[in-house]
């Protein structure tokens, strides 16, 4: 390429950013290939905006009139809450057959976001990769594949299985799905697709920070990606025109989702919602997890990063915590609404973070800053409970549906996660009639049983 395309220098000139230009002479033609399609993709006009936005927010004191929205929020009052008489118990019962038609019906299908790099974890592969089961070192994504696999044999109906991956961890998916025979699935039925990427910029100037002579600092666009990758994969026309009605949506960190869960879909079908999330109350007020609550009469999430201590174990009237209602990201979302969220552009707020990016600098040597020198950009998905018409909570049984993954040692790690599925597996036993020594790891198949009733049949039978 002798020079880089006149529409491409001209933005890049009216974006004050001509500086990632300054090398091109000196890369080859692929590179220049690969740097021209990285700033197309560029949406200069968003990304200048909210570093401005969140630049000038810096400079201003806090305005007194403009309390932080912590102050304003109340507890969520349109919960479902966990059965606590034999009328709820009743309500449940009958959601789940509605469920379970729905997923005969193959209305159903599932979307896995897998694509976070789990830094925390210190895992250096995919984090759908990561050995959990306690007794058969099953992986997460193996779980993940039975579990739909029992499903489907269960219910008769076809689930679409979609799993959004970055470009940090989708040919390495792949591969081990196919590797693996896709765990014993139809590999047409199992659909990668990629979320798009976003770039890095310093903090203090807005500058793009570039990852070498010929690309940008690039990283995922966080889980609010989704609804634009869905869109622009085709995955969600396709899914339209296969009859899909409902998307069962979960992180690929929790091992013990119930995975097209016959009550939460049932539910969220019944109350005509458009997005569904399933919570459960938090174990402490300070406990690291985004929280349910409502605003202006609308339901959004608090991440736990802007309660301070004080305000976590905040109570209402009644003397009940206003932020129990702690986020699992296991959602329901109703297909026609996710069309609405792209229609026009993707309506999901651009959030800013503040990270350490190692990048070259302008003299092209390579800095590995110590502390946060720039401004990364990501979409989160919960973003779209305010924009849902009759969003809807359901509250879920902690010890039964949530068990993530995330820390390499302490709460949420390996070692919480294998021992949730060891207790599972050990109360379906105990219920089923089975005696097992204290000391033994237990893990139960999706494939031998999804549930404990459906466990204790099979010793009914023999
Ligand atoms: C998240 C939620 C929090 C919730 C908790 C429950 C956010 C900001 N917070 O926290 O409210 O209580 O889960 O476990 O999400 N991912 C992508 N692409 C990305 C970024 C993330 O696919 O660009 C996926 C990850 O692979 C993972 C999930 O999103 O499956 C969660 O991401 P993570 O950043 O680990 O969220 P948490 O901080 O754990």
């Amino acid at each position: 390429m002798q020079s880089p395309p006149d529409d491409l220098v001209s933005t890049l000139s009216r974006y004050n950013q001509q500086h990632v230009l300054k090398w091109w002479q000196e890369i080859s033609e692929p590179q220049q290939q690969q740097l021209v399609t990285q700033l197309q993709a560029v949406d200069f006009q968003t990304i200048a905006s909210v570093w401005q936005a969140s630049h000038d927010a810096a400079k201003d004191t806090p305005k007194a009139d403009a309390p932080p929205r912590a102050e304003l929020a109340k507890a969520p009052t349109a919960a479902v809450r966990q059965a606590a008489s034999d009328e709820d118990t009743a309500n449940r019962a009958a959601a789940a057959e509605v469920g379970q038609q729905l997923l005969a019906d193959g209305k159903v299908a599932v979307i896995t976001v897998a694509g976070g790099q789990g830094s925390r974890l210190g895992f250096d592969h995919p984090k759908g990769m990561f050995p959990v089961g306690p007794v058969s070192d099953r992986t997460l994504f193996q779980i993940f594949a039975e579990q739909i696999l029992a499903r489907k044999r269960r219910h008769g109906g076809e689930i679409p299985w979609l799993i959004m991956t970055s470009s940090a961890t989708h040919h390495e998916t792949e591969a081990f799905f196919q590797k693996h025979e896709f765990f014993g699935l139809d590999p047409l039925t199992v659909r990668f697709f990629q979320q798009g990427s976003m770039p890095a910029v310093d903090a203090a100037t807005g500058r793009l920070l570039l990852q070498d002579q010929a690309s940008l600092c690039l990283s995922p666009d966080g889980h609010g990606g989704l609804v634009t990758a869905l869109k622009s994969s085709g995955l969600l026309d396709q899914m339209a025109a296969a009859g899909i009605e409902h998307f069962f949506y979960h992180q690929v960190d929790n091992p013990t989702v119930i995975m097209c869960d016959p009550v939460l879909t049932g539910l969220h079908h019944q109350h005509g919602s458009e997005l569904t999330t399933n919570v459960v109350r938090k174990s402490s007020p300070t406990e690291r997890m985004g929280v349910l609550v409502e605003l202006a009469g609308k339901l959004e999430i608090i991440e736990y990063t802007e309660l301070t201590e004080q305000q976590a174990s905040k109570t209402d009237e009644s003397g009940q915590w206003i932020f129990w209602a702690g986020n699992t990201a296991i959602h329901m979302f109703s297909l026609p609404f996710f069309q609405q969220l792209t229609d026009g552009g993707c309506h999901l707020e651009l959030h800013l973070a503040s990270k350490s990016v190692p990048h070259l600098d302008d003299a092209g040597v390579m800095v590995e800053p110590a502390v946060p020198n720039a401004n990364k950009f990501e979409r989160f998905i919960f973003d779209a409970l305010p924009l849902a018409r009759n969003a809807l909570i359901v509250e879920g049984n902690r010890d039964r549906e949530f068990n993530p993954v995330k820390n390499a040692t302490g709460s949420d790690s390996p070692v919480t996660a294998k021992a949730a599925l060891n207790r599972i597996a050990r109360e379906w036993m105990f219920a089923a009639g089975q005696i097992v020594s204290d000391d033994s790891d237990l893990e139960i198949s999706p494939l031998e049983a999804l549930d404990a009733a459906e466990f204790a049949k099979k010793f009914e039978s023999t």
